[in-house]
């Protein structure tokens, strides 16, 4: 359990929020995400990074809720964006498009376009044709646009496959060798004012010793490309910084990461750019189900919820562990079970062999550590409506975004 969340009087809170009656009044499944809590972990980059030039970017493909990402923009964040549409989404909850940075292998004309029009602070970009094509559409409209290339450190994050980025042989970036070569080149393309540099290894890192070993490696890239007289004024570091899903997950050394990456930046005398997603928004989150039936099936005990991986699919896409706690405790003791979903895959589980309450139907739980990567990977199979979000703030609370209807679901569709 965090911060935000709480048992008071057997009942689990968000702040001050009773979850019973949130999931209640607005229906499960249902994401509940507490603004203290998302703003307390925003809170620590700032002040970790505080009296330096800097710049922290919430990775917006964590969660893109407009009431959250107004939140952060009120507070003077900016965001790393990956998408027109996660442009889009920033400008609209009021951010600074001087604060944003676009990251992302495969950026379209279109997009290149809409942020070069928005004034974005810069591209981080990641193939040489981008850069061209980037330069390009700078020079036809007059602007000359800040960019960094993502070198890939090849520093080995030690995460789950599917979100470790920064070894040779992913998508993504362009090889250190290569590097030097590529920032030659792209320094003389007109439209494009080469200024950056940017790496990101990976997610859900709970050591920091591999981020730290690639600020490192970028800093001595950094040196060598002034040395070509290649004036790099900003360095980005990504994201990755993980958070405990587990009880027995330790914390990430926050405040060591930042002692560290601002000694690095204020020795180069960079700009430092950060890209933190889940460590923002993740504890801050849980998903809301109600249990529908319970069933034992081949020797093992079935909790159905109505919740299910096309809420929260990273159980289904990544062997996830999520902490499952009930909204109201009871004293019927504890069962383990499988916790699945209505959706017709067996890969449907929010959660495998778990000691959990003895729950019966009715009663609800909460998913918890679900406000990264949850609503945003939700999707519309086997026709499921996608679930409404709750933002507390205090005692007080409020739908932020409504529960999808069918009519939604066919919405743009020409029968
Ligand atoms: N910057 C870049 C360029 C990224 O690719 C990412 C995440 C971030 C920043 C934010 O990283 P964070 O601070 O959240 O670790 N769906 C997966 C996670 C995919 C992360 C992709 N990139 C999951 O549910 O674990």
């Amino acid at each position: 359990m965090n911060g935000a969340f709480h048992y008071r009087d057997g009942v689990l809170h968000c702040e001050n929020a009773d979850l019973l009656e949130v999931a209640e009044k607005a229906g499960t499944p249902c994401y509940v995400y507490s603004s203290a809590a998302l703003m307390g972990a925003w809170r620590e980059f700032e002040e970790g990074l505080g009296g330096l030039p800097h710049l922290v970017c919430f990775a917006v493909k964590a969660n893109g809720n407009l009431a959250l990402l107004r939140l952060l923009a009120r507070a003077g964040a900016g965001f790393d964006i990956v998408s027109g549409g996660e442009l889009f989404r920033v400008l609209r909850a009021g951010a600074d498009p001087a604060k944003v940075v676009f990251s992302g292998v495969g950026k379209t004309r279109a997009e290149i376009e809409a942020a070069l029009e928005a004034g974005i602070h810069s591209f981080n970009c990641e193939s040489e044709p981008e850069l061209h094509l980037l330069s390009d559409l700078a020079v036809r409209t007059g602007r000359r646009a800040r960019a960094a290339i993502r070198v890939n450190p090849d520093v080995d994050a030690a995460t789950h496959p599917y979100i470790s980025t920064g070894l040779q042989r992913h998508k993504f970036g362009i090889a250190m060798e290569e590097a030097e070569a590529l920032y030659e080149r792209a320094a003389t393309l007109p439209g494009i004012a080469l200024e950056g540099a940017s790496c990101h290894i990976g997610s859900q890192l709970l050591d920091i010793a591999p981020l730290l070993e690639a600020a490192e490696r970028m800093a001595a890239l950094v040196r060598r490309l002034r040395a070509k007289g290649i004036p790099i004024r900003f360095l980005d570091l990504g994201g990755g910084l993980g958070v405990p899903y587990r009880k027995e997950d330790p914390k990430p050394d926050v405040r060591g990461y930042l002692a560290a990456v601002r000694r690095l930046a204020a020795e180069l005398e960079v700009e430092l750019l950060l890209e933190p997603g889940r460590y923002i928004a993740g504890p801050a989150g849980a998903l809301l189900a109600r249990v529908l039936y319970r069933k034992r099936s081949g020797g093992k005990e079935f909790l159905i919820v109505d919740a299910s991986m096309t809420e929260l699919i990273r159980p289904a896409l990544y062997e996830a562990h999520h902490e499952m706690l009930p909204l109201r405790q009871s004293a019927r003791g504890r069962i383990t079970a499988d916790i699945v979903g209505p959706v017709c895959e067996s890969s449907d589980f929010l959660a495998e062999e778990r000691e959990i309450e003895n729950l019966l139907p009715g009663d609800y739980l909460a998913v918890m550590t679900a406000g990264a990567y949850g609503f945003v990977m939700a999707s519309n199979y086997n026709a499921r409506p996608r679930p409404c979000e709750v933002l507390v703030e205090g005692s007080a609370w409020r739908v932020v975004r409504r529960r999808e209807t069918y009519e939604d679901l066919i919405r743009g569709e020409e029968p």
